[in-house]
């Protein structure tokens, strides 16, 4: 167990910058994610963690020891890679006893270790068998058995199921949070799949072009996004954004979407805004349609994607177009007269120009 605490990283690979002033501790026991695009520096930042990367200035410390000129071997971290990496010309059992070898102990001790932690994943009858005559899924648990069997005080890793199946990777999402609550070891995690972020971290750490953007737990990532960047990246269906303009005053504001009439709110949803440019923020849930002529923005409907539990509804709100998530079968297709409101609880605005979030301060 550790307690990993990154001071102001900067890494460059010649001129280019990779990692940007990253601050971020990571609590003892705790399973972090760190979310981002292609690109964005996740592996970097998880190999300098490991000792596998240099950084060009800031500290690390795990449980308040530097350990940034340290060598890998010498900082008790764990890794498994976003590419299988047995070795081809050993058995299951022989890999994953491989990083025991340096170990003072004994032979018998060394295998008992091995059929520990092969009964945890559920892996002994894979044992004798060579890495080619395994599945991908069993590939990545050999490599999880081998990165476990020091007991490691933390373990990264970088996608590790990212080049499985889509079912496979539910599957052994289950089974790395059951394996982190068992061991209760503090565990980095590296994605660029939102999904399983949020159903992995205790806290989420969204990346963009070397900056944390935002770290969080999920919900508050999800409810709370800090910028247009997060707001965009966490959430699927993508969160709807929009041109704005507040008008009125009084109880009620008008919100004109997109050069709309636009919609009615109270005006405490859009008080904070100060008349400043804004963007209007809106995920697909808080996008109520209606077939009854009532409060709402009258428009047709312009696409309708059919998802099984629910569809998901575009509409044209003046020259914008907002998604809204439906019961399936809602609207049968295109053109359809349909009436729009917004929730206005779940309406979060951002500043046009730097794209940080506009909260509400009361
Ligand atoms: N050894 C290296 N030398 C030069 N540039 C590198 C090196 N390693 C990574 N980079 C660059 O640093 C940036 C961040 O790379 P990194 O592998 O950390 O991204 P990532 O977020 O893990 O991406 P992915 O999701 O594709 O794995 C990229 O632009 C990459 O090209
Ligand atoms: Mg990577």
């Amino acid at each position: 167990m550790a307690r990993i605490e990154l001071n102001n990283i900067e890494k460059f690979f010649g001129s280019v910058q990779v990692l940007k002033n990253v601050s971020l501790t990571i609590e003892d026991g705790e399973f972090v994610v760190m979310l981002g695009q292609s690109g964005c520096g996740k592996t970097t930042m998880l190999r300098a963690i490991a000792g596998l990367e240099t950084v060009s200035s800031g500290t690390i410390t795990i449980d308040g020891r530097e350990v940034q000129d340290l060598k890998a071997a010498d900082r008790d971290i764990a890794f498994v890679f976003q590419s299988f990496s047995l070795y081809p010309h050993m058995t299951v059992e022989e890999n994953i006893a491989f990083p025991l070898r340096a170990v003072r102990s004994s032979k018998a001790d060394r295998v008992a270790e091995v059929k520990e932690v092969a009964k945890f994943l559920g892996i002994e009858r894979l044992l004798p068998r060579r890495p080619s005559a395994l599945s991908g899924g069993d590939m990545q648990r050999v490599a999880i058995g081998r990165a476990l069997v020091r007991r490691p005080q933390a373990l990264l890793m970088d996608e590790p199921i990212g080049a499985l199946d889509a079912k496979l990777r539910e599957q052994m999402r289950a089974e790395i949070k059951r394996l982190h609550i068992a061991r209760n070891s503090t565990s980095v995690y590296v994605t660029h799949d939102q999904v399983e972020a949020m159903s992995l971290a205790d806290r989420i750490v969204v990346m963009h072009d070397g900056v944390l953007q935002q770290v969080g737990a999920p919900n508050e990532v999800y409810l709370h996004p800090a910028n247009l960047f997060v707001a965009q990246f966490v959430g699927s269906p993508v969160m709807n954004i929009a041109d704005v303009a507040v008008e009125g005053s009084g109880t009620d504001a008008l919100l004109r979407v997109g050069r709309s009439e636009g919609f009615r709110v109270p005006t405490a949803t859009v008080s904070h805004l100060n008349g400043s440019p804004a963007k209007l923020g809106i995920r697909p849930e808080a996008v109520l349609l209606s077939r009854e002529p009532g409060e709402g923005f009258e428009t047709e409907t312009t696409n309708v994607e059919p998802l099984g539990s629910h569809d998901i509804v575009d509409v044209r709100v003046g020259d914008e177009t907002l998604r809204a998530r439906c019961d399936s079968g809602f609207a049968r297709g295109d053109g359809e007269k349909v009436w729009v409101t917004l929730d206005p609880a779940r309406a979060h605005f951002f500043d046009a120009q730097t794209g940080q979030s506009l909260r509400r301060t009361a």
